[in-house]
This record gives structure tokens, C-alpha cells and sequence, in this order.
């Protein structure tokens, strides 16, 4: 039997191993939605304490339910972790769910797709189907994963083992789409990884989209990422404009809104965060620059977004200024450091980059988010939260909504605070400025 005939075989029977490479936001949702299927999958986590709280069903990740975690590694057993990684030979299958940041420079930083590569070079068997979905640039599966692993393993892409890019596409804190039912795109190096990548995911996945190649995917995922920067950067310059001529942008959103074609919303917000936005146009440009290629509008997108925190810092300065107050020692309570409403991630969140300003300006700086207790800043500051009480409220000299979190008692907050900067038109029912409101 070929090393074809044998995985598909494993498939249709729903006897392959699947591995995932890291278990986190992407990683952990994609290795419960397999093993659901009554598909054995096998986690790999460089941190123990990933990998133990799996193994006791702990969950960390909240797009991941409490009971589908058990189900799948107390109850069925489907699901285990390691940090073992030569049990990656057991795999018949492995998926790469590893950080794709940027350095210091604003350079992909590779190391980690670079380090996973090793890892399964070094154990994989032969007739091995390797999807890496981590966000990278287009190209990466092809050029830079495929001769570390030949190198590493000594065995041949097409004959020994496969490879293919799958995008993640999770919305984290969304209601509707999961991993399961998000539509997901698979481009495999060649017929019989293709055909290999469609049997698997399809078990996973409800519906796919097969593209012609890796390097098709992986564009894709760019795409996408790129739209939304663009299109934010834009709401963001233009609310800027907007609130110099007194026009309330939310308004003007909601209003554009009601052309049935041709138009998506965006909204104005303190800058872009998250895992993605913010970092992969740049992983697009990193790769354009080595084909002579200047990618303007990525460029400019990111100028806009980077002068963003900035710019809050200074609508903060200006409403305290109103009443007669400076930022040098004023207390600036901040309402959510999560990215994005109703989740717990503060990764590249612009919240902390205005807190950060603030406290540069002498502020003295708080916050309270439900979701988030702690966390740290792009500098390695730390930052405790605190409970959100009347009196913290009564004594800050500014309350800034930073997220929209929806269990934020908005009347309440605004009745009890003497100064609120809303940079997410949490307060919907003033203009852009009153006494006591201002917004971005
Ligand atoms: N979070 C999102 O909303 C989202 C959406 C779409 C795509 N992505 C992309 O998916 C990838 C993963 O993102 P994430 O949000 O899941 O990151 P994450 O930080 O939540 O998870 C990554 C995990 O990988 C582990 N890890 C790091 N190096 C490892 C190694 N060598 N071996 C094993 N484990 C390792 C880390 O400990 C961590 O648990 C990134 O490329 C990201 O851009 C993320």
C-alpha cells in the first residue's frame, strides 16, 4: 500500500491521529472540533501549563465550551497534550496553530513556524499530512517550511509526506461562527495532498473551499486581514476629520448603512488590535519588498493606526481641559483593555497604548475589564485591574470607554462620573460633545 492509500484509508475509517501544533486561540478550538468527530487528536504545547490543563480539561480559551472540552478528554478521550514532541511519529497528521508576531523591526518573526518545522523533521514517519495555519506570508508553506522540513527529516515533499496552508479564520467572541461552521479555505501542495486535505478538514470543517495552492491560502488570509486594516484606517482618519467639523461619525455610519450595496461598515475605534489586523498586512509587505514591490496603502493604513492612541491621549487631554483640569495627575479610569468587545484577549490591544500615553503624560492610570484582571504592555509593564464600584467611579477625574463590552451599565457609568471620553460610541444618545461627554 502507498503512503496515499494508507492515510486515506486511516481517514475514511476515522482511525488517523491528528496532531496540533499549539494550543491556544486557534490551536485548542481546532483540536476539540476534530475530536468531537470521534477523531483522536494529540496536542503539542511548549507550556506545561497548556498542556495540563487540557489533560485536566481545564478550559482557558473562551471561544472553546466548558463541556465540549470534557466530553472530549475526560469522557470520549479523544484529546490529550504533550510536550513530548517526538510523539509527533504517532501522528498521521499535523496541524501548525503556532504565534505569528511581528519583532521589534515590525519583521515576521518566524521562529516559532521555523521551530515546529524542526520538531516534525526531526519525528514525523513517512506518509505524513502536514497544514500549517498560522497567518504568514504567501509563499512561507512552499519556501520556507518545506526545505527546513526535507532537510530535517531527509524524506521528500509530494512522496513522503504532504503539505498544505488551511487560514484560521476565528472571530473570537462570536456567537454564530465557530471553527466548525466558518467556511474554510485549503490550498495543498499537489493532487494528493489536496485530496488528503479535503477528506480530513471535511470531518472537521462544514463547508471548504479548495484553492489551487499554498500560496493562494495563504493570500487569502492576507486579503482579509488587509481589507479590514484599510477599511478601519480610513473610518479612523475620517472620524479624526468628523469631529474637527462637529459631524458625529456614528451617525454618518448609520446613516451610509441603509445603501443596500456597495457599502460596509466600519467603525472608528482608539486604533486596531489583536493578533491579526495589526500584524499581517505586514507579513504581506515583508514578502513584497523582496519582490521590489512598495505596498502603499498597507503603509499608509498603518501610519493612520499607529497615530491613532496617540490621538486619544489628546481628545483625554482636551476634555479634561474643559474642565479646567490637567492630565499631568489626573486619575483616568479605562473601561476594557480587551480588543474587542466581550472576550478576554488584550494582545495589541490600542487600549493599552492610550493607557501607556496617559501615564507618560503623568496620568494616574487605571482600568477595570471584566474579562482581563491583569496584563502586561508592549513594555513590560504590568497592570492590575480593579472592581468597578461607584466610588472608583465618583473619584476618577475621567472615565474613557476604551472596549464595548456589553455588560457595561452605560447609564449607570455616566450618571456616577463627572468626565467620560467615549472612543466606541458606547453612550449613543449625545452628539459628540456635551458637558460631561466627548467622543471620537
Ligand atoms: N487568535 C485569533 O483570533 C486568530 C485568528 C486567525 C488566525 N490566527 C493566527 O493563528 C496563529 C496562532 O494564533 P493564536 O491566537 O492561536 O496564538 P496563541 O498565542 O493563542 O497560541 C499559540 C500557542 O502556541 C504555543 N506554542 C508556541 N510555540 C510553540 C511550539 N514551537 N510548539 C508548540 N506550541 C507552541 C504557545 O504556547 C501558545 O499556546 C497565528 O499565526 C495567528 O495570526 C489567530
Amino acid at each position: 500500500m502507498t503512503n496515499f492509500e494508507n492515510i486515506m484509508k486511516k481517514i475514511e475509517a476515522n482511525a488517523e491521529v491528528v496532531g496540533v501544533i499549539g494550543l491556544g486561540y486557534v490551536g485548542l478550538p481546532l483540536a476539540v472540533s476534530f475530536a468531537k468527530q470521534g477523531i483522536s487528536v494529540l496536542g503539542f504545547e511548549k507550556s506545561d501549563k497548556k498542556a495540563e490543563s487540557v489533560n485536566n480539561a481545564k478550559n482557558y480559551i473562551g471561544d472553546v465550551k466548558d463541556e465540549d472540552l470534557n466530553y472530549v478528554v475526560k469522557e470520549v478521550k479523544k484529546l490529550s497534550a504533550t510536550t513530548d514532541f517526538s510523539r509527533i511519529q504517532d501522528c498521521d497528521a499535523v496541524i501548525i496553530c503556532v504565534p505569528t508576531p511581528l519583532d521589534h523591526f515590525k519583521k515576521p518573526d518566524m521562529k516559532f513556524i521555523e521551530q515546529s518545522c524542526m520538531d516534525i523533521g526531526e519525528y514525523m514517519k513517512a506518509g505524513t499530512f502536514i497544514s500549517l495555519e498560522s497567518t504568514t506570508y504567501p509563499t512561507t508553506t512552499e519556501d520556507f517550511m518545506r526545505p527546513i522540513i526535507e532537510k530535517q527529516s531527509g524524506l521528500k515533499e509530494g512522496r513522503d509526506f504532504w503539505l498544505c496552508f488551511s487560514p484560521e479564520r476565528v472571530d473570537p467572541g462570536n456567537k454564530d461562527y465557530k471553527t466548525d461552521n466558518t467556511p474554510k479555505v485549503v490550498g495543498a501542495l499537489g493532487a494528493e495532498a489536496q485530496t488528503i486535505a479535503v477528506a480530513l478538514y471535511g470531518k472537521a470543517i462544514q463547508y471548504l473551499y479548495p484553492v489551487s495552492s499554498p500560496r493562494v491560502a495563504e493570500m487569502v488570509k492576507i486579503l482579509e486581514n488587509t481589507y479590514r486594516l484599510i477599511n478601519i484606517s480610513l473610518i479612523n482618519e475620517l472620524a479624526l476629520l468628523a469631529g474637527k467639523m462637529d459631524i458625529n461619525i456614528w451617525e454618518v455610519i448609520d446613516a451610509a448603512k441603509s445603501k443596500p450595496y456597495g457599502f460596509q461598515a466600519f467603525y472608528p475605534g482608539p486604533g486596531i488590535g489583536g493578533h491579526c489586523i495589526p500584524l499581517d498586512p505586514f507579513y504581506l509587505e515583508h514578502i513584497a519588498k523582496s519582490f521590489n514591490f512598495d505596498l502603499t496603502m498597507i503603509n499608509t493604513a498603518g501610519n493612520i493606526n499607529n497615530q491613532m492612541p496617540h490621538k486619544m491621549m489628546n481628545k483625554i487631554m482636551y476634555a479634561l481641559n474643559r474642565k479646567q483640569k490637567s492630565m499631568n495627575g489626573a486619575t483616568i479610569l479605562f473601561l476594557g483593555v480587551a480588543y474587542k468587545p466581550d472576550i478576554d484577549d488584550p494582545r495589541e490591544s490600542p487600549a493599552l497604548l492610550v493607557m501607556e500615553e496617559c501615564a507618560k503624560k503623568r496620568a494616574n492610570v487605571i482600568y477595570h475589564d471584566p474579562y482581563i484582571n491583569e496584563c502586561i504592555d508592549d513594555h513590560g509593564k504590568k497592570w492590575i485591574g480593579m472592581d468597578l464600584t461607584d466610588e472608583l467611579l465618583v473619584q476618577a477625574d475621567c472615565v474613557v470607554f476604551t472596549t464595548n463590552h456589553s455588560c457595561f451599565n452605560i447609564e449607570h457609568i455616566v450618571a456616577k462620573s463627572s468626565l467620560v471620553v467615549d472612543l466606541r460610541n458606547a453612550v449613543k444618545t449625545v452628539h459628540i460633545e456635551s458637558d460631561k461627554v466627548f467622543k471620537l
